[in-house]
Order: structure tokens, then C-alpha cells, then sequence
């Protein structure tokens, strides 16, 4: 496979009435303004970010939409996962509304995956709806969380539990601002792009084994390429199971692990994508504990992990004094739960995930103590 030139791609999540693109290249956040006037109602916008990414990339939209003459007023929350809260929501929402945004108008959302879930859930119940445009700023944000309509916050019972399907109308995936990402972040988002090849694209994974080092040095190309190939693979599922009846699950690889260590929390500031990364490799430990996935599947993986400083364990999560039955009790509170039976995403390989319900407690439990 050969990565494209940098010029901007386009993408088409398929949804008929609520169809929208998703734009991926450089300088998208400069012109913003021009691809924004295209699907907006009315030339009006509150822009939700976080302190961060306001600091360092909101002049830039701001001007973008000034020269094409669309009112943008910022609404400022703090940066990180504390802000997907009920008391975060309550605060932005009175602020929209001070703001006086109409249901033609548009909330847009330009950060993480923190800003764009929160953004996203306030823009589906503010008024019962009013349009969303994604701006995302992390590679997580950019590969995952900007596509597809998931919204929502997190509650004391766990992650994601409140929230709403809410499309957008347009996501502009800009590789340069990723420029200004931590370290630590792009690797975190680069776990999310391994699920992609680990999922459904074997070749694809093939690439990242030679191009993953060179994509976290900043390569912009190869960012390019791995975010309009991650986001290919995710709408093409999106439209055949908008809601997640079924095989929109798969997208999932790794999360239930993932969600159990998010809720212990373990090393300080765990990311999303780093939990995600351990989570999938125990997801291909259960896959050849119950299923037909050769270990060597597995290793490989394990290989690639080490290529690029992604965690493999529980013990590099610093989880690894939580207790199995602790991790398991979490997992039975997976949205994924039906008639008590956990869901599982397992792959027969790499390159080839399921949909499973007969996973066994007992299995999973030998899974948890084994990575101990
Ligand atoms: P995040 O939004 O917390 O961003 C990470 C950090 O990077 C923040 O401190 C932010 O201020 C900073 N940042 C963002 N862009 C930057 C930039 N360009 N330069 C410098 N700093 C920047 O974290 P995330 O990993 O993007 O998102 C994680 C969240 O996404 C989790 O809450 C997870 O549940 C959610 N998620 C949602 C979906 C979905 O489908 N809705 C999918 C995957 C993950
Ligand atoms: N991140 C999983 C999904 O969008 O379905």
C-alpha cells in the first residue's frame, strides 16, 4: 500500500438523510471557514474546546470563520475526562443558552475525544438537537471518536453510560494540528488505529509494522494515511449498523477490558487509548483461550506493541494490584451486557474479529489472572 499525496481526501459516511463528510489532510483548520459555510444553516457557531486546545488552535478557526463571515462565540471547559460529568454538561448547556443558540446553528467541537463527546451530547439534547460539526485535535479523536455519533458522559457507574447517537454534519480531520500533541497522546490515539488493522485490515496492519514508527515521529503522510484509512473502515460499519444492533460492536476490540481498567483508573492520567491497547491484547488472549486465534497472531501484536511503546499488560497500566474479580465486576456493567452475558470481540486473527456471547466468566477470569 502506498500512502496518498497530502492533498485533502474526502470520506462519505453513508447514513441517507444523515449522511456527511469527513475531510482528511493539512491546513483544514485554516480553511475552516470555507468548508464550515458550505453545510451550515445559518452563519452562526458556539465552538466547545477544552483551556489546552484553545491556547494553541482556536485563533486559527476563529479567523478562518471571521473571513467568511460566521459569528463564532468560544465556550471554554476544563481539559480531560472530568468534564464528560453531568456538572460539566449542566454548565455548558446554561452557557449555550445564554449564548442563544438556535437549532440552526451549530455546535462545534474542537478538541479530543473528551470535548467532542461532551460537545456532541449537549448538541443532541440542547433544544432537542441543534447541528454538530467536529473539529477533532487528537489522533484518538480523528480515527474514532469524531465519527460515527457517539455522545455522552460518564457517571460513578462507569464510562459512556449516559449519552445519545447524534451525527454530525461535517468533520474536518486536520493532520497538522496533531503537530502540537503530547507524545504520550499520539500514542494513545495510534492504539485506536491498530484496532482498525487488527479488526478487519490485515494489509493494514501489515503497514503499520513498517510505517508505525515513522507515523509517531510526525511523519504527516503517513498520519494522513493512517487516519483516512482508519476512518474508511470505521464508516463503512457505521452505515451498515448505525446503532449498534451488531456489527458496529466489533469497533469495541479491546473495550471491555479497556472500560474495567479506565473505571480502577491505574497510572496517573490513564489514557483512553493506552487502556484500549492492553485491552486488546487481552481480547486476543481470550480469543485463544476460547477460540481458534494462533498464539503467534498474538506475539506478533505483542512485537509491534514493543516496536512502538504501546502497553501489552495490566501490570504497565499499573493495574496490576486490582483484583481479577474487581476487573470482572466492571465488565458485567458493559452497556455490551445482554441477559447478564457479557459481549465479547474476539478475532479468529489478525485482520478478523467476532461477535461473541458464549464467553464464559470462568474464561474470562483465567484471562484476568494470567496477566497478573
Ligand atoms: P482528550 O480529549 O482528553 O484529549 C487529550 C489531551 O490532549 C487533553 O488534555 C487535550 O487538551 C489535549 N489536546 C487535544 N488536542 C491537542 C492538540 N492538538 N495539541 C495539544 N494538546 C491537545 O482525549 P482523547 O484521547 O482525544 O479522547 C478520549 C475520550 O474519547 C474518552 O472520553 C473516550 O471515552 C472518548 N471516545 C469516544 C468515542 C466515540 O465514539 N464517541 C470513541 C473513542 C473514545
Ligand atoms: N468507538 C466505538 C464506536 O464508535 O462504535
Amino acid at each position: 500500500m502506498t500512502p496518498p499525496s497530502t492533498a485533502v481526501s474526502r470520506l462519505s459516511v453513508d447514513l441517507g438523510a444523515r449522511s456527511y463528510d469527513i475531510l482528511i489532510g493539512q491546513g483544514l483548520l485554516q480553511n475552516a471557514g470555507a468548508h464550515l459555510a458550505e453545510v451550515l444553516a445559518r452563519p452562526r457557531v458556539a465552538i466547545v474546546t477544552d483551556d489546552i486546545v484553545a491556547g494553541l488552535h482556536l485563533d486559527t478557526l476563529t479567523r478562518s470563520l471571521a473571513d467568511h463571515g460566521i459569528a463564532a462565540d468560544p465556550v471554554i471547559v476544563p481539559p480531560g475526562e472530568g468534564s464528560k460529568s453531568m456538572a460539566e454538561l449542566e454548565r455548558l448547556l446554561d452557557r449555550l443558552l445564554d449564548l442563544k443558540i438556535e437549532r440552526k446553528d451549530a455546535i462545534v467541537a474542537l478538541g479530543g475525544g473528551v470535548i467532542g463527546d461532551l460537545a456532541g451530547f449537549a448538541a443532541a439534547i440542547l433544544r432537542r438537537g441543534v447541528e454538530f460539526i467536529q473539529i477533532p485535535t487528537t489522533l484518538l479523536a480523528q480515527v474514532d471518536s469524531s465519527v460515527g455519533g457517539k455522545t455522552g458522559i460518564n457517571t460513578r457507574h462507569g464510562k459512556n453510560l449516559i449519552g445519545a447517537f447524534h451525527q454530525p454534519r461535517l468533520v474536518l480531520a486536520d493532520v497538522d494540528v496533531l503537530a502540537t500533541l503530547p507524545e504520550r497522546e499520539l500514542k494513545a490515539g495510534y492504539a485506536e488505529v491498530v484496532k482498525y488493522g487488527l479488526l478487519g485490515d490485515f494489509p493494514f496492519f501489515e503497514w503499520l509494522e513498517s510505517h508505525g514508527p515513522t507515523l509517531l515521529r510526525g511523519d504527516r503522510q503517513s498520519l494522513q494515511y493512517a487516519v483516512l484509512n482508519s476512518c474508511r473502515i470505521k464508516a463503512d460499519i457505521v452505515a451498515r449498523d448505525e446503532r449498534e444492533s451488531d456489527v458496529r460492536a466489533l469497533l469495541n476490540l479491546g473495550h471491555t477490558f479497556a472500560h474495567a481498567y479506565e473505571a480502577e483508573g491505574g497510572k496517573a492520567g490513564l489514557r483512553h487509548g493506552e487502556a484500549v491497547a492492553a485491552g486488546m491484547i487481552q481480547a486476543m488472549a481470550l480469543s485463544q483461550l476460547v477460540g481458534d486465534c494462533p498464539a503467534q497472531d498474538t506475539e506478533r501484536v505483542k512485537q509491534h506493541y514493543q516496536a512502538t511503546g504501546l502497553p501489552a499488560t495490566r501490570r504497565q497500566l499499573d493495574l496490576a494490584a486490582v483484583p481479577s474479580a474487581r476487573l470482572l465486576e466492571h465488565m458485567r456493567q458493559d452497556k455490551k451486557v445482554s441477559d447478564g452475558r457479557i459481549t465479547f470481540i474476539l478475532v479468529h486473527g489478525i485482520g478478523n474479529a467476532y461477535i461473541s456471547r458464549d464467553v464464559t466468566e470462568d474464561a474470562v477470569m483465567a484471562v484476568l489472572n494470567a496477566d497478573n
